[in-house]
């Protein structure tokens, strides 16, 4: 077999005159008056190969069995390019292989789609067939990257005192919000495994353990709803340290993000990144994980609305509902259409409708403007800070439905006109979640995080009395309206975990089966600890400027959860079915 003496990405002018050995797939073949060219590809690049008929029939007419994607192996001498062949756009295009012998290494049937860049390809076909997706230089270049990325947070980590601890993936249940793998055990018949939904429970021993830093670059299992930002197994890049209080774990996040930008992009990010209390993020724009790249912030009219006769308006405040709007400046001029489609966009996200007013020299004008005396106008004019020709967009609603749409108007409006300029990077730290919510199916407390992160201080007090008010010290960390990451100062004592279970409505007999051995690791000298995760997935795909995890994952899973090119989950055997102890229903 002809050995490569270099890859397909590496030829310049320098070695014109010497003879190489290249290996790779076939790109594409042309034919052009006697001459065969091809374009061999690898991992590396593209080098134009020449086969001249002059060299001798046997090779010229192997040459001509060359189809897309054989696998082959040249030898040949390096010569450049005649005067105007010469491919400006490729970084060997100054050079081409002369070839004087061609192994066919393989050969490839009939291909379900062009292997080209930019070809367009269902994703069903790209992921049935993912080795040729692979194949295309852009996906390697992403699994490259991220490569890059793993490389960067070892080194990063290991300078800090970090050191990579790998936890168990068959295990118990982690409560991160989502449902659980199962993993039957056959030496247990009945019992299960769960696969976990984040190393959470372990890194906290490994604390326990005195471990000090700990990380990880590990999978998660989330049986969940998926969308372009979640797939059911992803990977975190977690994180754990002892004897730390909040800013400690987010200024190593700050200073790894320096880090990552600088070496990764090439580009500035500036520390600290702004703390953003999440009853803020809330009022100004309506999320908790804001894109803080443009303003158009949220402005609340509830005590305004009360005055006027606009029924919705007043109905809603009367049953402690809000009313809150954005202005969006100088689009005064919006026509019906326009206002009709905006109105039917936040309709999608819950709004019963959406009132409006153009803003004009003279005052405001809506078909509801008599409802509104002309000193409430004013007043409606300046809270919104309006100026003749903007346009001003209200809800009316409960709590959670204004929040929902007009944080998605906000996000629609930004696009219409264009308030993001690409390639910026906004992060922000969101800070003070509340500890629990209500949730009205299950009729108890959640958590918003986990039941590990710890309370503020001054708030344990009155944790049973008023557990809607209690704060976390959690923290999430939001990168262009993104939520990249999300960690906490956690429970270190054994009576305040019990007493969040409790809470959640967790009796002790329950608590201990599911976490006794987190409370019992509790008994022997735990550290006051904290940690973080990062959607690894999420980061890589947002420094490459992808909203779609799916082109960051080298085997992605579909909407279904399910893998279109191994064709899991799929139907086991009677046998193992038996050895299981499982019947199916
Ligand atoms: P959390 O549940 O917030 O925290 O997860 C951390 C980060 O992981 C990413 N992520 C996902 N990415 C892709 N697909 C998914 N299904 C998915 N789910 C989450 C997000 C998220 O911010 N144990 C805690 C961390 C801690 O407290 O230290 C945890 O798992 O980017
Ligand atoms: P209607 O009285 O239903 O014709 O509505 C008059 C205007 O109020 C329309 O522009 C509706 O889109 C708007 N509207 C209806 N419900 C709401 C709501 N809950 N919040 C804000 N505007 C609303």
């Amino acid at each position: 077999m002809l050995k490569r003496t270099h890859t397909c990405g590496v030829l310049r002018k320098a070695e014109v005159g010497k003879e190489a050995i290249l290996t790779g797939w076939v790109a594409s073949r042309r034919d052009h008056g006697g001459l065969v060219f091809i374009d061999l590809r690898d991992r590396y690049g593209l080098t134009q190969v020449v086969f001249n008929p002059a060299l001798g029939k046997g090779l010229h007419e192997k040459a001509g069995e060359l189809r897309a994607e054989f696998v082959v192996a040249v030898r040949g001498e390096v010569r450049e390019r005649p005067p105007g062949t010469v491919n400006p756009r490729l970084p060997t295009g100054e050079i081409e292989l002369y070839a004087r012998e061609l192994d066919i290494l393989n050969r490839s049937e009939m291909l379900p789609f062009e292997v080209e860049e930019g070809a367009n390809v269902s994703l069903e076909h790209r992921l049935r067939y993912r080795y040729l997706d692979l194949r295309r230089p852009t996906m390697q270049n992403h699994l490259v990257f991220r490569h890059r990325l793993c490389q960067l947070i070892r080194q990063y980590l290991d300078s800090q005192g970090f050191i990579e601890v790998e936890t168990p993936f068959l295990t118990k249940s982690t409560p991160e919000g989502a449902r659980d793998y199962l993993v039957p055990s056959r030496m247990s018949p009945g019992a299960f495994y769960a696969l976990p939904q984040s190393p959470q429970l372990f890194k906290q021993i490994l604390m326990v353990a005195g471990l000090d830093r700990y990380f990880q670059i590990v999978r998660c299992f989330r049986d969940e709803d998926l969308r372009a930002t979640r797939q059911p197994e992803f990977t975190q890049l977690d994180m754990e340290m002892s004897f730390v209080e909040e800013e400690d774990v987010m200024s190593i996040i700050e200073g790894f993000m320096v880090e990552v930008f600088e070496k990764l992009l090439g580009k500035k990010v500036s520390t600290p990144f702004p703390r953003l209390p999440y009853s803020r993020s809330m009022e100004l724009y309506g999320s908790d994980a804001p894109d803080i790249r443009f303003g158009l912030t949220i402005k609340e009219i509830t005590d305004l609305a009360r005055g006027s006769e606009f029924r919705i308006f007043k109905e809603t405040v009367e049953r402690n509902g809000l009313v809150r709007g954005l202005n969006a400046q100088g689009c005064g001029a919006f026509s019906r259409k326009e206002i009709e489609e905006l109105t039917g966009f936040v309709g999608q996200h819950g709004a019963k409708g959406l009132a409006w007013f153009k803003v004009e020299e003279g005052g405001l004008a809506s078909p509801i403007t008599k409802f509104f005396p002309q000193g409430l106008q004013v007043q409606i004019r300046e809270r919104m800070e309006a100026r003749p020709g903007d346009l001003l967009l209200f809800v009316a609603d409960r709590e959670k439905i204004v929040s929902q749409s007009l944080s998605q108007l906000r996000l629609n409006l930004a696009k219409r006109l264009n308030l993001i300029k690409g390639e910026e990077y906004c992060f922000t730290w969101v800070t003070d979640f509340p500890l629990l919510e209500f949730d009205e199916t299950l009729g108890r407390y959640i958590s918003i995080h986990h039941p590990f992160t710890s309370p503020k201080f001054e708030d344990i007090p009155h944790l049973e009395e008023r557990p809607r008010e209690v704060r976390a010290r959690a923290y999430d960390i939001v990168l262009n309206g993104v939520e990249l990451g999300g960690g906490s100062i956690r429970i270190h004592d054994q009576e305040l975990q019990q007493r969040i279970f409790r809470l959640l409505g967790m009796d002790d007999e329950t608590a201990r089966k599911r976490f006794g051995f987190l409370l019992e690791a509790f008994k022997y000298g735990a550290p006051p600890h904290g940690g973080i995760a990062l959607g690894l997935d999420r980061l890589t795909a947002m420094l490459l400027g992808l909203e779609d995890i799916r082109e960051v994952i080298a085997f992605p899973k579909t909407q279904k959860a399910s893998c279109l090119m191994t064709e899991a989950p799929s139907e086991v055997d009677e046998q193992q079915l038996k050895e299981l102890g499982i019947k199916l229903l």
